[in-house]
């Protein structure tokens, strides 16, 4: 279950406090698909409505995939990977690829990058072992993938020859429309399908994530059973909705001149769920003028790198704070011989604990600072907890962005950086 906490946020309101009844309004909305963008609501009833034989079938995929090499490398970008990247480190780890064994399968990422090192580097780390592709993307026309997939299908070829490099290239996109549907079925590549009222980064619990999560070991049964619960949870029509409180404060402390929300985790393996989120919110609100800017930090590390800016510098900024109730595991804080550094005092408790008590202690920090604090919790870091909070903040973000007046589902700035980029390529 995943709870807000606004109590760190309430000193700051006006007396009007969170605007619930526009909340409600752009709740309504988003359900009817009324709004602007509303062909791009699907995803809403996607847990619920996901066939459980395209499920099962991208689970046999997963096992191919394994049999074929254990490696998949994704080739995508924004909402094509985030999440899928996301699920991974927060579910396995951030070291899934080092410390899987050969269980699971490992996955690594390209089409996200025109560095030539940074391609090079992944190269390195695979090419000489099995491997099979999954080249995602919804437009089929994007750039960076487009060109990452001849890479891959170059070295694939290189290794196994034109007709069984066929075999180790699966393809997730649009069933119908963009190049690389109308590549898939000329060179005759499985594929999945995007939904097409589903747009990127909307579209984690859909084949796009679903099959890297697969063939990374997560139980993705459970995170579309999950989902569909969380789905539901997030229906309630009223101010209890968690989805409402957030969407509500976030657009309150915007128009008293937050115009910075901070998300911030005490779990390094947050770091890629923070940067889904960033999508999330940066496409679906950034336009027209107006727009929180989404930034992420993790703490306690950047606490030592940003803290003081946070707590002193201009006072544009809000906090949120993501924490799961439980830790997965523990450990205590070994005793010193002459207690030299005088923690001794700290000598046996868990790491959890001391954890707990340092975010109390920057909570209050940074609440005196003037930094408004919203603290989100899930309870595991688990399928459940994973699938709880996607929902919770498509949701959240979606009734935000109709709040704030904007189409959560367009995102008009990305294509004119593609359509630039390549006009002067061709130019070039
Ligand atoms: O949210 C979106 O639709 C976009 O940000 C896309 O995720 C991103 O641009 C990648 O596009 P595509 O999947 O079409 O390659």
């Amino acid at each position: 279950m995943i709870t807000v906490d606004l109590s760190g946020a309430q000193s700051f309101f006006n007396e009007a406090g969170p605007d619930y009844a526009t909340a409600a309004e752009a709740h309504r909305t988003l359900s009817g698909a009324t709004g602007p963008g509303g062909e791009f609501t699907d995803w809403l009833s996607l847990p619920s409505a996901f066939d459980a034989r395209e499920l099962k079938s991208i689970l046999s995929l997963s096992q191919k995939i394994k049999k074929l090499g254990n490696i998949l490398l994704v080739v995508g970008i924004g909402g094509s990977y985030l999440g899928a990247r996301a699920a991974i480190e927060l579910l396995k780890t951030p070291s899934h690829n080092t410390i899987c064994g050969s269980g699971a399968t490992e996955v690594y990422f390209l089409g996200n990058t025109l560095s030539a090192d940074a391609i090079n580097e992944t190269i390195a780390l695979i090419s000489d072992r099995d491997f099979c592709v999954n080249v995602i993307s919804k437009s089929g026309s994007t750039l960076e993938p487009a060109l990452g997939y001849r890479v891959a299908k170059a070295l694939l070829e290189r290794k196994y020859g034109r007709a069984t490099a066929k075999k180790h290239i699966f393809v997730t996109t649009d069933a119908e429309n963009g190049t690389l549907r109308a590549m898939a079925d000329a060179e005759g590549y499985e594929s999945l399908v995007i939904p097409s009222g589903i747009g990127g980064r909307f579209s984690v619990l859909s084949p796009v994530g679903l099959l890297p999560m697969a063939c990374a070991g997560i139980d993705i049964e459970a995170v579309m059973s999950s989902a569909s619960e969380a789905m539901l949870t997030l229906d309630l029509r009223s101010p209890d909705n968690p989805a409402w409180q957030y969407a509500a404060t976030r657009q309150l402390l915007y128009t008293q001149g937050k115009n910075i929300e901070l998300l911030a985790s005490y779990e390094p393996s947050f770091r890629y769920m923070a940067e889904w989120w960033k999508q999330l919110f940066g496409e679906s609100e950034g336009k027209n003028g107006i727009g929180i800017f989404p930034a992420s930090l993790e703490y306690p590390a950047d606490l030592h790198s940003m803290g003081q800016y946070v707590q002193d510098g201009p006072r544009t900024i809000f906090e949120t704070v993501v924490s799961f109730a439980n830790s997965r595991t523990s450990l205590s804080v070994p005793f010193l011989m002459g207690d030299p550094d005088q923690l001794n005092y700290l000598a046996g408790k868990d790491f959890s604990q001391i954890a707990k008590i340092a975010k109390q202690a920057v909570k209050a920090a940074h609440i005196s600072g003037g930094v408004p604090n919203i603290e989100i919790t899930c309870d595991t870091r688990d399928e459940q907890g994973f699938a709880q909070l996607i929902c919770f903040f498509e949701v959240s973000c979606a009734i935000s962005a109709y709040m704030s007046g904007q189409n959560p589902f367009d995102q008009p700035g990305v294509e004119a950086y593609k359509s630039n980029m390549f006009s002067m390529l061709k130019e070039n």
